[in-house]
This record gives C-alpha cells, structure tokens and sequence, in this order.
C-alpha cells in the first residue's frame, strides 16, 4: 500500500468527519465519573454518533472488534473493549478513543480523562502524553519527515523517565481506516517519510510509566502493559497544509 494524497474536497469531508469525532469526546466527557461502566460510555456514545451525528461508528465489527468505541483504563495501553463489568473509580486514568465515518471518510481521535481523584503521579503521565502529541503535531509541515515527529516524541517521554510504546503506531487515514504511512513515535531527526500537502494521518503516542513493553489478553484485542504500570495515549487526526498543519479533531478546548 502507498500513501494516499488528499484533494481539497476530500479534506473538507475529513473536516468535517473529525470534528464529529471530536464532538463525540466532548459530549461523553459528563458521564466520566466513579460509578459508571466503560459499556455505558460505549452505550451513549453509540448513540449519540448513529442517531445524533448520523455517522457510523469505525470500530464496530472493525476486524471483530465488537464495540464502537475503545476504553483502556490504567495500565490498557490501547483496544480496551468497553465491558459491562469494568465500573471506573476514583483514581482511575482512561482514554477513550472515537473513530466516526460521515460520507465515507474517517475522524479518528481519543483523549485522557481523569476519573475522581487522581494521584499526582497519574495526572502527570496523563500531562506528559498529551505534551508529546502537541510536540508532535507542531513539527508537522511540507519538507518535514516522519523522523522528526517520532524523535521530538521520544525525547519528551523519556527525558521525563516514560517510555515509548513501539508495538502500535499512528497512521495515515481516509477512506481507509488505517492506511500507509505508519507513524513512529520514536525516531531520528531527518529519517522516513518527506511530509507533502494533502497527507492526513495521526500522531497517537501511547506512552508509559514504567518500561514499553506490551502483552495482547487472550480477549485478542485489549493492549496492557507487561510490567503493569500505567499508560496514557491521546490522538488527533491532520492534514498536512501547504504551510503546516490542520488538526482535523481539534475540540473547543483546543486552541492550534
Ligand atoms: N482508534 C484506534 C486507532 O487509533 C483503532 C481502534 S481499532 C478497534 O487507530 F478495532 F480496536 F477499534
Ligand atoms: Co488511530
Ligand atoms: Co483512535
């Protein structure tokens, strides 16, 4: 497969699709309390997407995965299946991640939330991540290269004791859910890709408190760390533009 360049009408409908998605995470963010399940999130959400947005919900029989949003909590790297039986807590760090297809295009994006009261070492993962992905995105711009993105990355995670997650990635994204290139969260300056105008794609660092390693459970979808110690992830979907960067899931609390 090859990098797909997008025309101007199909970024205006990626546009269009990634506020959607992001539209998703500012209206669950209410019901992100203790008390609640992660298949109620998945619940509300699903419906807020088919019957509010009128869109489809991407992950839903997505390669069998059987629900329309992932939730991984505390140390879920990512793929976390919302379950009737996982109730959050006080304490609790979770990414909810939302993928939306309006007019055949997708909006892929997923944040952190903070559930009660959350230890100040949690709360500052949660920060760091979210700091990587913005490092991220800034680097984004023609005559830029995937290296550039996956380094400045790295070395905010680990210049702050976290490591990198290497077993997934980001990526490009269109029609197709998941489509070259695959986007490193780690790297060397000047290496892979040469970004052009019309690439769309996302940063989605997972990163974690202890060392990077990852285990697939048995359910063949949910992502936990080895050591079990704590993981955060947040993601937004981009376009590149003729002079930088569009964040195509950007919510109102978001300035770019
Ligand atoms: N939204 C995830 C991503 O960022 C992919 C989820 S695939 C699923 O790429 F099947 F688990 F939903
Ligand atoms: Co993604
Ligand atoms: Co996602």
């Amino acid at each position: 497969m090859s990098v797909t360049i997008k025309t101007p009408d199909e970024i205006a409908k990626m546009r269009i699709a990634g506020r959607k998605a992001a539209e998703v995470l500012e209206y669950i963010e209410p019901y992100i309390v203790p008390g609640v399940s992660t298949a109620e999130l998945d619940h509300l959400c699903h419906k807020y997407i088919t019957d509010v947005q009128k869109a489809t919900p991407a992950p839903l029989n997505y390669k069998g995965f059987p629900k329309s949003i992932c939730t991984s909590v505390n140390h879920v790297v990512c793929h976390g299946i919302p379950s009737e039986k996982k109730i959050l807590k006080s304490g609790d760090i979770i990414n909810v991640d939302v993928t939306v297809i309006v007019d055949e295009y997708h909006g892929d994006t997923s944040k952190m939330f903070l559930v009660g009261k959350v230890a100040p070492h949690a709360e500052r993962l949660v920060k760091v991540t979210q700091e990587c992905l913005y490092k991220g995105i800034e680097l984004v711009k023609p005559g830029a290269h995937l290296g550039d993105i996956g380094h400045v990355i790295q070395q905010h995670a680990e210049g702050n004791y976290y490591s990198v997650v290497r077993d997934y990635c980001g990526h490009g994204i269109g029609k197709i859910f998941h489509e070259d290139p695959q986007v490193l969260h780690y790297g060397t300056p000047g290496t892979g890709m040469e970004l052009v105008e019309g690439m769309t794609f996302t940063i989605e660092p997972m990163i974690n408190a202890g060392k990077s390693g990852t285990k697939l459970k048995s359910d063949g979808w949910t992502v936990e760390t080895r050591d079990g110690r704590l993981s955060a992830q947040w993601e937004h979907t981009l376009a590149v533009t003729a002079t930088g960067v569009e964040v195509l899931t950007a919510r109102n609390e978001e300035r770019f």
